[in-house]
């Protein structure tokens, strides 16, 4: 299948990131949102970091002109039509995501393939609600999206291997690597890497040294580009929390369980960097 056209669905931070990937790949790029105002902010998260990338050498200034010709907003879903692709990036609800497949569906074309970039919701479960479930499958993009190399591709139990050699090949087509990973929640990488997080909040919670200590301690002595604290506020406090809820209601593992703080931090409004409070004041 040629893609030419893409679709995004979404100009948050991940629908933004996958707009900009996309568009810089070469591929027609088509990014809807609810309404001006988030497509603005959308859009203008994406020619900041180009602009950034310009001034510290990373990108030219004909990488930069080609990326936002190839780029569209909309907030009107019939301006899909033409997708080959679309690949929804919209908040983590059923309902919501449900609603906009419909609309989706009634314009593009019958063998348009429709993803997910759900880091939690079941594949199979988003498949099921539309009428192409063969041609539904989750690709999920790690933040920040025009940085980070790996796209995790997930096959539903309807996803047929047709659209993930797709998913995984138009993966591929934007610089990034693809992998497979089962339609469970947290994937591969948020299966391993919530825990993880979690276990840091739990050990703080139980004396294991500060905040900074710790951050330091998996820097500087394992090479993580960012500590688990600093990891937390980057990701999201209240992300991390409704992911960790989703893998405990599915496994029941003590490991996934969210701790108190954690719990109580979403609770406050502390969500990390983009609420300027998390376990840092930014
Ligand atoms: N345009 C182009 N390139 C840029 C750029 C821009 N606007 N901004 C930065 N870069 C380049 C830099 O030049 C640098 O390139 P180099 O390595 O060749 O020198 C590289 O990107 C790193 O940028 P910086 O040096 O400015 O910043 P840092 O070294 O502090 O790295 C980071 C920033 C890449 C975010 C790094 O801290 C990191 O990898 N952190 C971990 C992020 C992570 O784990 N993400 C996954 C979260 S989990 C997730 O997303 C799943 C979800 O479901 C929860």
């Amino acid at each position: 299948m040629a893609i030419k056209t893409v679709g995004v669905l979404g100009c948050g931070l991940m629908g933004s990131g996958i707009a900009q990937v996309s568009a810089a790949a070469g591929y027609k790029t088509i990014v809807r949102e609810v309404n001006d105002a988030a497509l603005q902010a959308g859009l203008s998260r994406i020619k900041k970091f180009l602009a950034d990338g310009v001034a510290k050498g990373k990108v030219t200034d004909e990488a930069q002109a080609k990326t936002l010709a190839n780029l569209t907003g909309t907030t009107n879903p019939a301006d899909l039509k033409e997708c080959d692709i679309v690949i929804e990036a919209i908040v983590e609800n059923l309902d919501e995501k449900r609603a906009l497949y419909e609309a989706i569906e009634a314009v593009i074309r019958p063998d348009a393939i429709l993803a997910s970039n759900t880091s939690s919701l079941c594949i199979t479960e988003l498949a099921a609600t539309t009428k192409r479930p063969d041609r539904f499958g989750g690709i999920h993009f790690f933040n920040p999206v025009p940085l980070m190399k790996l796209v995790e591709v997930i096959r539903s139990l309807t996803t047929s291997e047709q659209t993930a050699e797709v998913l995984k090949a138009f993966a591929t087509s934007l610089g990034k690597e693809p992998i497979s990973a089962p339609d469970r929640p947290g994937f591969i990488v948020n299966r391993l890497l919530v825990p993880y997080l979690l276990d840091a909040i739990r050990e703080y919670e139980r004396g294991l040294g500060t905040i900074e200590d710790i951050d330091n301690g998996m820097k500087l002595g394992c090479g993580h580009p960012m500590g688990p604290f600093t990891l937390l506020d980057f990701v999201g406090l209240d992300t991390t929390y409704y992911i960790a809820n989703i893998m405990f209601d599915e496994f029941k593992e003590e490991r996934f369980a969210p701790p108190p703080l954690l719990k109580r931090m979403v609770l406050a409004g502390y969500h990390g960097r983009k609420t300027k409070r998390g376990f840092y004041t930014y």
